[in-house]
């Protein structure tokens, strides 16, 4: 076999054999085929596509370049929540304790703030002594007592991804999807979750903007991971303003205990029962979906959730007496308000916005090495819309310094739209927050 021969029969819009993929993901992670050469496969990909076949084929070969979560010996049923990234996503924090409180393991491993978007790993690092990178061993203790583990990947996880996700990101061919499903779908997979809920963010905020592409997104992850023996949900959520009240690190953490006392924002509290739901019913808990919401809410209800997080925390080295003491004071001296410029009806506040303004102020990141600030962020106090009054504060902004809240407060102040009384708009039009939840795909 020849690479050549391969990208030249990707190029003309042909079908690759699973043989071929497997000459070029070895070939990769061995470095006998060198970044030129696949990047011109990757485009000749963004371009022409795959099909279902050549996605599972794809998706099991990177699967397979590396090693794959050993939970032999713990009674399931294995579970798994993966958001495709959003503005103030914290469902994961509430979530995972939840659902384990109602009987499911949840093996996750999660990520780091990369661009606009925030990272379970990083919110979960705010909290004092509190470590991500887990042994096999402790990571498998975790899931034998709280029912839930958070780490992180280690570098034997999906090895092709990690080449082929870099290589992605220089040139021009991660927005494909059949590369992401490979991509997200490989180290699911990997973590031994059995059933999978994937929640895929739609609109400005969200990865993919449109809710077209954000709906392909969603039937591929379906249709390849139910072809790889999974059982699969989508569920498609809005992600046009921030989700919840707080976007920060720390900030994020507190919302996830006020989630947990069950009284967080209604937004995060209706999607993370829904996702819940879902995963419950997806392992087989749960008969129906309003069964599964109510089991959820009774898991926050008793404390039992909360009492799972808590522990998890001491297991995974955070000080708990710590974090409490900090819950609501934890705030960064460099701060402004950001306040209504008109008298009217907040339409819109524009999710990516926020989040690259959170990277100035120091809560996400540019690139993997920058530091993170557990300190920073907005504190909402009016959302998508509520009415306000011209001088009004709809936010609290802490940042890492002084003159990072420059840049920060120019965008948010340009991410909120007012609509007056008289039908007037400031800047792109908007209508109120919309519905939550698009729509839920499953297998059937
Ligand atoms: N997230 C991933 O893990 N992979 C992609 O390709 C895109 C988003």
């Amino acid at each position: 076999m020849r690479t050549v021969d391969i990208i030249m029969k990707k190029r003309s819009g042909e079908v690759l054999s699973a043989e071929e993929l497997q000459f070029i993901i070895e070939g990769y992670v061995q470095g006998t085929i060198p970044d030129y050469q696949v990047s011109a496969l990757l485009m000749a990909i963004f371009f022409r596509g795959m099909n279902a076949a050549e996605t599972a084929a794809l998706t099991s070969l990177m699967l397979n370049s590396g090693d794959v979560m050993n939970l032999a010996g713990i009674p399931g049923p294995f579970v798994d929540k993966h958001s495709t990234g959003g503005v103030g996503d914290k469902i994961s924090l509430p979530l995972a304790p939840i659902v384990a409180a109602c009987g499911a393991r949840v093996p996750m491993m999660s990520g780091r703030a990369l661009g606009h978007t925030g990272g379970t790993l990083d919110k979960l690092e705010s909290i004092p002594g509190y470590f991500t990178n887990l042994s096999l061993e402790q990571f498998r203790e975790g899931l034998v007592h709280e029912g839930f583990s958070m780490t992180g990947q280690t570098s034997r996880v999906v090895p092709a991804d990690k080449k082929l996700y870099a290589l992605r990101d220089v040139t021009g061919t991660v927005e494909s999807i059949p590369l992401i499903t490979a991509s997200i779908l490989s180290k699911k997979v990997a973590e031994g979750a059995e059933s999978l809920v994937f929640d895929v963010k739609s609109g400005p905020g969200a990865f993919m903007k449109t809710y077209e592409d954000a709906r392909a997104l969603a039937q591929s992850l379906v249709s390849t991971g139910t072809a790889m023996g999974k059982k699969v949900v989508a569920v498609i959520t809005d992600m046009s303003q921030p989700l919840g009240n707080k976007v920060g690190n720390f900030f994020e953490i507190e919302e996830s205990l006020d989630c947990l006392e069950g009284k967080g924002p209604e937004d995060v509290m209706s999607l993370t029962y829904r996702l819940g739901a879902w995963m419950l019913v997806a392992s087989g808990i749960a008969d129906t979906v309003a069964e599964g919401e109510r089991r959820c809410a009774e898991a926050v209800a008793s404390g039992k959730a909360m009492e799972l997080f808590l522990k998890n925390i001491r297991r995974q080295g955070g000080d708990v007496e710590k974090m409490l003491a900090l819950r609501g004071k934890f705030r960064s001296p460099h701060a402004q308000e950001l306040t209504a410029p008109e008298n009217g009806r907040i339409s819109f506040i524009d999710a990516w916005k926020i989040g690259v303004a959170g990277v100035y102020l120091g809560v996400g990141r540019n690139t993997t090495e920058d530091p993170v600030y557990p300190d920073v962020g907005f504190i909402f106090e009016k959302k998508a819309g509520d009415m306000v009054k011209k001088g009004e504060r709809i936010a609290m902004v802490y940042s890492k310094d002084d003159e990072s809240l420059i840049p920060a407060m120019e965008l948010a102040r340009s991410s909120v739209k007012i609509e007056t009384s008289l039908g007037r708009q400031t800047g792109k039009p908007g209508s109120g927050p919309a519905s939550l939840i698009l729509e839920e795909i499953t297998a059937s």
